[in-house]
């Protein structure tokens, strides 16, 4: 093993300081990251002038972070590593909904409102009625299914940014489907906004020339018992940012017709329908699961085990 660190033996040099006898889990992801890491220092000749800059950046982001703030979330979200991690862990079979960033603004303890309320509570905004089913991979009905949901408000803003100004919930709900699966409720059509940008993520989207801009979209969380848990969203199809999200959380099949209708009379002015399909809590989506059913098939296979 080296002795001492060098240029060239600088992984060795600390991943070899770890005992045989600590946490195989903790020291594959550290032994990883230290590999990563030093070959990040030697592939852009790091100076000690930016080495100095990224610690008082960082150091800034965690000062940054309250109860209400957080701002390294907000860094692994514009850097694409939120999204990386939701896709390692969330390989559904074909035919489910797609999962995306879950972003800072769920609420827990919203309390359950009965099907097809209004969550716009502040009435600003065009009316949109959101609705469809929750089923399984089958197409089958999925009952008892809850469907969390929260959006931004005619301003761009969630209830939680403004908690002078919006009611308490404004644009959020949590509804159970029936048996036959149906979710409905009248919220407002969402609108693009920014993510939070006064602090030193917003300053380095401004320093690499990026814009902190987020296509209009609807929250959704939906659990059934059974069946995997779903964080998603529904964007609106012809919105200025899709092809640009600060936070890479657009997929295709996100995408929604947000449908104009009028002469709606009472009715919504706008409509947009999405069904949730879950597939079953069994289903593997385990990034390592899934590599040891590949080995365990190459193995019952003969093929060569590597
Ligand atoms: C959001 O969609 O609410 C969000 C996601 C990531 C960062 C900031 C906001
Ligand atoms: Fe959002």
């Amino acid at each position: 093993m080296t002795r001492y660190f060098s240029e060239t033996a600088s992984v060795e040099a600390v991943n070899g300081r770890m005992s045989p006898e600590a946490e195989t889990r903790l020291t594959e992801v550290m032994a990883s990251l230290v590999r990563h890491l030093h070959a990040f220092v030697k592939d852009v000749t790091l100076t000690e002038a930016e080495w100095e800059t990224a610690i008082a950046f960082l150091t800034r982001t965690g000062q940054m972070c309250s109860d209400t703030r957080q701002e390294f979330i907000l860094l692994s979200d514009v850097l694409g590593v939120s999204m990386l991690v939701d896709a390692v862990n969330n390989r559904k079979p074909a035919g489910s909904t797609p999962s995306t960033v879950f972003g800072p603004f769920h609420v827990d303890g919203v309390p359950e409102r009965s099907m097809g309320s209004v969550i716009s509570l502040d009435g600003v905004g065009e009316p949109c009625l959101f609705e469809g089913r929750v089923v399984d991979l089958d197409g089958r009905p999925i009952s008892d299914a809850l469907v969390d949901v929260w959006s931004d408000n005619a301003d761009g803003f969630y209830d939680v940014q403004q908690p002078d100004i919006q009611p308490q919930h404004n644009n959020r709900g949590v509804f159970r489907t029936g048996a036959d699966g149906r979710y409905w409720f009248t919220g407002i059509k969402p609108v693009s906004y920014p993510i939070p940008d006064d602090g030193p993520v917003g300053e380095m989207l401004g320093h690499l020339g990026r814009h902190p801009y987020r296509p209009a979209h609807m929250h959704f969380l939906v659990t059934a018992p059974g069946h995997q848990r779903l964080i998603t969203h529904t964007f609106v199809a012809g919105d200025a940012y899709l092809d640009s999200d600060a936070v890479f959380g657009v997929k295709a099949p996100l995408i929604v017709e947000f449908e104009r209708r009028e002469g709606a009379g009472d009715e919504p002015l706008w409509r947009a329908a999405y069904d949730f399909v879950l597939p079953p809590v069994e289903a593997v989506t385990d990034t390592r699961q899934r590599a040891a059913l590949d080995a365990k098939k190459s193995g019952n296979r003969g093929e060569a085990k590597h």
